[in-house]
């Protein structure tokens, strides 16, 4: 029998003969190595099996997805009788097991579950948030980390990870511009896919791996205003070239599953869109996983005024290609799909395909023949010290340096008695691990003023003020469901004398490092923003400390760009730690301290102020920007920082940019190459950056758009060629005017640099 703890079912075991249970479907049984994942026919061959014993309503709850937040015991009965196809939120073990056996056992047809589950930024070991790996340029960093979080989550019994994100976002407003790669599409697509690879490994089924979701299906980062949830206009030039792109290159990576997203696209909502989810995604992309709702996206169909009720909530989602409903407590379809079909507003054949979809996962996955985990084996795997590793080196990579004034970091060792440490970030394990992050180990997690003190603690006296506190003007519904340890709030007395507590310490020291930024709530879901200056009296605080006149490194802990223009020319040292994760302090002790070399880069551009905003370095022009170049008259045009942009301890120089030939016809490549030269005296990281221009066509172009990076490692004065190619991929776009991809003739501009104002430039034509 399947009784719990029987290893021979569990995952990443091989499955002993298919066990006694007579009942248990024999073609889902096939599976009996966990090395083998089956072929597509023999995949489609055991679905169908399943689907022709399937009563109606056991179809129908295969579609259903629920959360279990607790009480996992109340969802028993709905699983046993099949009303359930998968569960999120669960993420003990023992329940997983729990609830698989009643699945597996005590259902009709022994379909097992699928358990999803938040795994943005890892799971127990916790990574820099998306942006932050975004910002290393480096789709390497981006698999290992996703490899580690899937391994981790499966340890416990998580099948299905719900990410990457992959909304382009371009309103730092916008809360959950953290939770993806930034402003650009090439960037973005780069990442997209090596997360995919992260998660799902070879193939889906591929063992210590899980099925991954790209969301939110599509379009949910042009939310108006960035406000959270709010609707988009997205005209389908942009949709096409921007935000569908990254969506576009995981389905080629080939990501298992969707999630549409919650808001309105042009007034359709995702999750009601039946061209974004029919004719985009599987008719032009040939997507072959299953499409998930975001939460009560269904539901929700009747608060945009799109359907008029439940029922009709679900007969609009199932028809625009929502395969399961993701839901709080009871599904849509559980109540309505039945009196659809007998009313004709949906075809059983529809709900079948649905399924079909759904059970496809399930096999690949080997779920019904390793439906457990081993519990044991959890527990060792959610307490690796190589993941710790590999998260440290992933935040090192991940950081931005923005100014370093007078060459004042690296901090020599030694040089600084007594170094000041301050901020309400500053000592916060949470705040230092950022906005998706549920089964983390908080103790283990590395502020930055304990990696400080760590690395610099034997020449150094370190000490820490928080100075001020931050918190939200309204909470977020997350603290409902998962409650902030409650922080007993300053009395006005009180944080007057903090703020005067810090600022004599900074005094008494030689040199302060200034951690600011956001607490871990004020970035991700419900954490939009209408301004971007520091929370709290941070800004005060940084130009009391900076007054004083010693020496201030300023450290950016936060999941978006903020206001810091006055930083930007005060203060002498700006890094850009993002939300680093678990190993957040002592990476940012070894960059301070020169063991590692910044060589992140912005994976966005970074406002001068909110009034900027949107503001993206691949904007068309459509006015000489010689003679009427200001945009505004109170404010530069130009962001603070540029897209692409990021020093290093290092410099570099760019020359001899070569294009194999000035003319080509559409079809063929132009190889682009470039020398790279670190004139510096630290062997350092650099990342080469390839945009393009075109000229002229049938609609106005970009002026400029990344088509190539890498980021290289180089010893001083070393130089290397980088190599990149342009072809139909990089020269092709969808055009308004035509209504089509388009490869026009047309000049390109090349520019190869290190950010997007890179000046080395060339130039070539497509001709007929
Ligand atoms: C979010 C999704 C998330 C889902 C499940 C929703 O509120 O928008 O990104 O995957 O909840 O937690």
């Amino acid at each position: 029998m399947f009784t719990k703890g029987n290893t021979s079912l569990t995952r990443k075991t091989k499955l002993l003969p298919c066990a006694s249970s007579v009942l248990l479907v024999a073609a889902a049984c096939a599976q009996t190595e966990s090395s083998a994942i089956p072929g597509d026919q023999e995949v489609h061959e055991r679905a169908d099996a399943l689907l022709k014993q399937m009563t109606l309503d056991e179809k129908i709850g295969q579609l259903s997805q629920l959360f279990v937040f607790k009480e996992p015991e109340k969802v028993e009965d709905a699983v046993a009788k099949g009303q359930v196809g998968s569960l999120l939120f669960v993420t003990d073990p023992a329940v997983i097991n729990r609830l698989q056996h009643v699945a597996v056992e005590r259902s009709r047809l022994h379909i097992p579950l699928i358990f999803g589950f938040d795994v943005i930024h890892g799971f127990r070991t916790i990574f820099p948030v998306p942006l932050a790996m975004a910002a290393s340029w480096d789709p390497s960093v981006a698999t290992k980390a996703q490899t580690i979080a899937a391994e981790e989550a499966s340890s416990v019994g998580i099948d299905w990870a719900f990410a990457p994100m992959l909304d382009i976002a371009r309103d730092p407003r916008w809360g959950r511009i953290v939770e993806g790669a930034g402003e650009d599409p090439y960037l973005g697509s780069a990442m997209a896919a090596a997360q995919v690879r992260g998660f799902q490994g070879e193939a889906i089924g591929s063992p210590g791996h899980v099925l991954a979701c790209m969301k939110h299906f599509a379009g949910y980062g042009a939310a108006e205003g960035g406000r959270d949830y709010d609707a988009s206009y997205i005209s389908e030039t942009q949709l096409r070239n921007i935000y569908l792109r990254p969506f576009h290159a995981a389905v080629e990576a080939g990501v298992g599953s969707a999630m549409s997203a919650y808001m309105d696209v042009n007034d359709v909502p995702a999750t009601g869109n039946r061209w974004l989810l029919q004719d985009v995604l599987r008719d032009e992309w040939k997507f072959k996983g299953f499409v998930v709702s975001d939460a009560d996206a269904v539901k929700s169909l009747k608060t945009h005024g799109y359907a008029k009720d439940l029922s009709e909530a679900a007969v609009r989602a199932l028809n625009a290609g929502v395969d399961m409903e993701m839901a709080l407590d009871f599904t849509a379809y559980a109540r309505n799909l039945n009196a659809a079909l007998n009313s004709g507003k949906v075809t059983l054949q529809q709900i079948e395909e649905s399924d079909r979809r759904i059970l496809e996962a399930k096999i690949r996955l080997g779920l019904f023949a390793h439906p457990y985990v081993d519990e044991a084996r959890a527990k060792e795997m959610l307490n690796t010290p190589e993941h710790r590793t590999v998260a440290r080196l992933a935040a090192e990579r991940t950081a931005v340096l923005l100014r370093n004034e007078g060459n004042l970091l690296p901090l020599k060792n030694g040089e600084y008695k007594k170094i000041a440490v301050i901020g309400p970030v500053a000592d916060s394990q949470m705040d230092t691990i950022g906005s998706w992050t549920f089964q983390e180990n908080l103790p283990e997690t590395v502020s930055m003023f304990s990696g400080l003190r760590t690395r610099f603690g034997g020449a150094a006296q370190l000490n820490y003020e928080p100075g001020v506190q931050i918190s939200r003007k309204f909470p977020s519904f997350f603290d409902e469901w998962f409650p902030l340890k409650p922080e007993p709030v300053w009395a006005p007395e009180q944080a007057r004398a903090q703020f005067k507590k810090a600022l004599s310490l900074a005094k008494s020291s030689d040199l302060t490092v200034l951690v600011l930024g956001e607490a871990q709530n004020m970035s991700g879901e419900a954490a939009s923003r209408n301004s971007l200056e520091f929370p709290g009296q941070q800004q005060q605080l940084l130009e009391e400390v900076t007054a004083i006149g010693k020496p201030v490194v300023l450290v950016l802990l936060n999941g978006r760009p903020l206001n810091i223009t006055w930083a930007s020319q005060h203060v002498p040292a700006i890094l850009e730690a993002w939300y680093p994760g678990t190993q957040g302090g002592n990476a940012v002790a070894n960059l301070l301290a020169g063991d590692v070399v910044p060589g992140g880069k912005l994976p966005i551009s970074w406002p001068r102020n909110v009034g900027q905003i949107p503001i993206n370095y691949s904007h068309n022009t459509t006015q000489s920007p010689e003679n009427q170049g200001k945009r505004y008259w109170d404010e530069e045009s130009a962001p603070l920082y540029p897209f692409g942009f990021g020093l290093s301890y290092a410099t570099f120089t760019f020359s001899d940019l070569k294009l194999s030939q000035e003319r080509i016809k559409a079809g063929q490549t132009v190889e682009v190459t470039a020398d790279v030269e670190n004139t510096g005296s630290v062997a350092a990281d650099e990342v080469a950056q390839l945009y393009i221009h075109q000229q002229s066509g049938s609609t106005s172009r970009p002026v400029r758009e990344l088509k190539g990076f890498e980021r290289i490692r180089l010893a001083p004065h070393a130089k290397k060629t980088v190599h990149f190619s342009l072809g139909t991929d990089e020269l092709t776009y969808w055009s308004s005017a035509t209504k089509s991809w388009v490869e026009e003739p047309a000049m390109f501009d090349v520019w190869l640099g290190a950010n997007s104002q890179a000046s080395l430039h060339s130039a070539f034509e497509v001709v007929e």
